[in-house]
């Protein structure tokens, strides 16, 4: 690897501090095994995909798959220069994949799950795809998810109540993952439940904060109102210790 063009080009950024504490599930809990063809669904700009091929070494090769063109345009370039040859790219929507039945070992999804339009396709796809005997490991955020900002959200504006329980509830409980896989073909072998919080100094940080930008996406199908929005910062800014905390899960099964 040439440091000089791992600082030009700033290629650590393949994980945020958001992805890598879902992440780190995985390298805590995952056994690694030698000769492993592995496929990480929606693997972004290559996380966790770069590090789950340079922890199990040449024995094993990875693809990575996603249908963001950008964030692979990204991670090819960073696999150049950090001279990975046990891994390779792929193009395609998750839910319709081109490969072969039967042709992993084991399928990794870091955050992806909660990101599908359609996440029983492409837990099929993945049940499709993967060998008899093989595992798959999923991680996603969980409902009980930045609780208490929703909560001010309903205090600030009681009149959306409905609209922000209804985004509040998109994620999945423990309960609905399990199903999802075993539903799909899969026998859950083991779920690890943890938590973090998410910690800010008033809420003028959390709304600039790139991340809280990210949800602000989601928040938006709930209201577009700047003066809510402004009123919610107001709110945030009077809440001593701002806190929320973000339920995580990971959840490891085998395809029958
Ligand atoms: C929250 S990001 C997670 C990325 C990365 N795994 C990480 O841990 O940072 C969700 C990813 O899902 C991808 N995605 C969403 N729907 C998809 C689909 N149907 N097929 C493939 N990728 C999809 C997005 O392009 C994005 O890269």
């Amino acid at each position: 690897m040439k440091l000089d063009a791992v600082f030009a080009d700033l290629v650590y950024d393949e994980l945020s501090f958001w992805s890598s504490r879902f992440g780190a599930m995985i390298f805590d809990n995952l056994e690694l095994r030698r000769g492993v063809r592995g496929l990480d669904v929606a693997c972004g700009a290559g996380f966790p995909l770069f590090e789950l091929a340079f922890v199990h070494g040449p024995s094993s090769h990875f693809t990575g798959l996603d249908l963001w063109r950008e964030a692979l345009n990204r991670a090819r370039r960073k696999i150049e220069v950090y001279g990975l040859a046990n891994v390779d790219l792929v193009e395609a929507d998750a839910s319709s994949m081109p490969f072969a039945n039967e042709s992993f070992d084991l399928i990794t999804s870091n955050l992806g799950i909660n990101n599908f339009d359609d996440p029983s396709a492409v837990i099929a796809e993945c049940h499709r795809v993967a060998r008899p005997g093989a595992r798959i490991v999923v991680t996603t955020n969980l409902t009980g998810h930045m609780a208490e900002f929703y909560q001010l959200f309903r205090e600030t504006a009681p009149q959306l109540t409905a609209a922000i329980n209804a985004q509040e509830a998109h994620r999945g409980a423990r309960a609905g993952v399990q199903q999802l896989l075993e539903r799909n073909g899969f026998e859950i072998a083991r779920v690890v439940e943890d938590e973090f919080f998410l910690r800010f100094a008033d809420g003028t940080a959390m709304f600039q904060h790139h991340l809280v930008q990210f949800f602000l996406y989601g928040w938006r199908s709930v209201t577009d109102d700047s003066a809510i929005y402004a009123a919610l910062e107001e709110t945030l800014n009077a809440a001593r210790p701002l806190e929320m905390r973000v339920p995580m899960l990971y959840a490891e099964a085998v395809r029958v």
